[in-house]
């Protein structure tokens, strides 16, 4: 196959009217933060079994297309010793990897983040080919500030996700681009809006001059919302916002956007995903999510280390994948969350 046919059958099979993207990609560091907090040691085993346990509940492929594995991930093997790699194409989810290798202070610009990993990039990719992974995820991440991002800290990030998406389309891998500008603080809407205005508008010039196809990109920003200091905004305000910012800057042949959870809690994530949803014959791209806590969260809280509540784990995470599905049908509303 060409690497462009590749690349479009990727697309085809990770983007539908129904699914969203399930990110399980958090670095053992992260994981060992969300692991702690509920009760549960960050051993290798613990992250194995909690993995397998996400990807082999029954019929999740109906609501999830696509799942990012950290690396550790896609080296591991169910209990029967598939890959789980295997494991999530048996459902019908396409296996996917973070590839980035982590943020710092990006120097000239205080108060900016860069992330790491370009260097040897294209090798790597070919060994998560081989393994099994067929797109891969790569994040920025942009404080708000007054003063940041910096004209500097937007340029430098823009370009990091050029350069990797540019590598991962010359490997016959689809580049998820997410350009994460984060929720904490105490800033506006209004605030948020500009950022983000600012960010993509950057990361889509970036994008254009380095050649990479649009098509076969998916796009995993942040929704518009107001710092998490002053609480949340209404769904409809955010999806309305969210929605007249990306417009101005992502073109019509991005396929598909698939928004972060980024903090909200997995309640607001569903109803803003609907929000999004029910206005989308005003969005060219279909609106799906890419959640990591958003449809984790509850299922780590029923599972609590103890392998007897798999069962449990494994009905709180269908039903978050299942409301997220409706939402992204713009069909949620919040009573469901009553039933089981
Ligand atoms: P959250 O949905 O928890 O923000 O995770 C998505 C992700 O992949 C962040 O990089």
């Amino acid at each position: 196959m060409s690497s462009s046919a590749e690349l479009q059958k990727t697309i085809e099979d990770m983007i539908d009217a129904e699914r969203g993207i399930l990110a399980a990609d958090e670095s053992t560091g992260t994981m060992t933060k969300r692991l702690a907090a509920v009760g549960v040691d960050s051993t290798e085993e613990n992250r194995r079994w909690y993995r397998t346990m996400l990807l082999s509940t029954p019929d999740v492929g109906k609501y999830i297309s696509g799942v990012i594995f950290y690396e550790e991930t896609l080296g591991q093997k169910d209990d029967n010793g598939t890959p789980l790699a295997e494991l999530a194409a048996s459902q019908g989810i396409v296996p996917g990897i973070k590839v980035d290798k982590g943020k710092g202070e990006l120097p000239g610009a205080p108060g900016d983040m860069i992330t790491y990993g370009l260097d040897g990039l294209a090798e790597r990719l070919d060994g998560y080919k081989a393994q099994g992974a067929r797109f891969a995820k790569w994040r920025e991440v942009y404080p708000i500030t007054d003063h940041n991002p910096t004209a500097l800290g937007l340029t430098a990030n823009a370009e990091m996700l050029a350069r990797y998406a540019a590598v991962c389309q010359a490997a016959g891998i689809v580049p998820i681009v997410e350009p994460e500008v984060l929720i904490d603080g105490n800033h506006s809407m209004e605030r948020a809006a500009e950022v983000n205005e600012q960010v993509w508008h950057a990361v889509f010039h970036a994008l254009h001059q380095h050649g990479v196809v649009l098509e076969h990109m998916i796009l995993k920003p942040s929704m518009v919302t107001p710092g998490k200091d002053r609480g949340p905004a209404a769904p409809e305000e955010v999806a309305e916002m969210t929605l007249r910012i990306l417009r101005r800057t992502v073109p019509a042949a991005v396929p598909s956007i698939n928004f972060l959870s980024g903090g909200q809690t997995p309640e607001q994530a569903t109803a803003n995903l609907n929000a999004l949803n029910q206005l989308r014959d005003r969005a060219p791209w279909q609106l799906s999510m890419s959640y990591g806590r958003a449809l984790q969260e509850h299922a780590m809280q029923a599972w609590g280390g103890d392998p007897a509540n798999r069962e449990k784990a494994q009905q709180a995470f269908f039903k978050r994948a299942r409301l997220n599905s409706l939402a992204r049908q713009g069909q949620y509303q919040a009573q469901q969350e009553q039933a089981a």
